[in-house]
């Protein structure tokens, strides 16, 4: 059976939204998924699933969360090579160059981690709305299907 893991930060809840979405979807695809807090999760869990997923929220003009400082200086240190994985945070437009750049910052250490981009990631402005919420399960149906493609490689 395909595995995920689902790491969120957050502080006033919009991540744990997306990640709550992304955790369902799984659910009722059937897959076996975890979810968990970034300060409360080591980034070596990704190394016992298939597919790997971060949402994080963005801080003081691009920033990534501090409680997930950690995490992310040891996934760039992985090998995540065989692994899918996949992004997706809410931050705010109000920030205009800065909207969301803590999920092209984890996309970039995945990457480094040699893992494999299942799908484009998902930005999402504060809290997700319907068409958030459509956009995440296709994000979690293309993992799925990059997942299972792999696995039959
Ligand atoms: C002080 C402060 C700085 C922020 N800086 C950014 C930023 O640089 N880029 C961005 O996209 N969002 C920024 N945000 C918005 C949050 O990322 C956004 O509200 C997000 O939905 C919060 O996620 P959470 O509810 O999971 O904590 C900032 C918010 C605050 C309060």
């Amino acid at each position: 059976m395909i595995t995920a893991q689902v790491v969120f930060a957050t502080i006033t809840g919009n991540n744990e939204d997306v990640a709550d979405i992304i955790t369902e979807r799984f659910e009722d695809r059937g897959l076996d998924v975890n979810q968990s807090e970034i300060s409360q999760t080591d980034p070596t869990v990704f190394n016992e699933v298939d597919i790997c997923i971060v949402c994080p929220y963005t801080y003081d003009e691009g920033q990534l969360p501090e409680e997930g400082m950690d995490f992310y200086d040891e996934l760039n240190e992985m090998d995540l090579s065989g692994k899918i994985f996949g992004v997706a945070g809410s931050g705010d437009v109000f920030y205009e160059e800065y909207y969301n750049l803590a999920v092209d910052k984890f996309e970039s250490a995945f990457l480094k981690a040699g893992a494999t981009k299942g799908t484009d990631s998902v930005k999402i402005n504060l809290e997700p709305d319907e068409i958030d919420i459509e956009a995440l399960d296709e994000f979690v149906d293309a993992l799925i299907v990059k997942a299972q493609t792999k696995n039959n490689d």
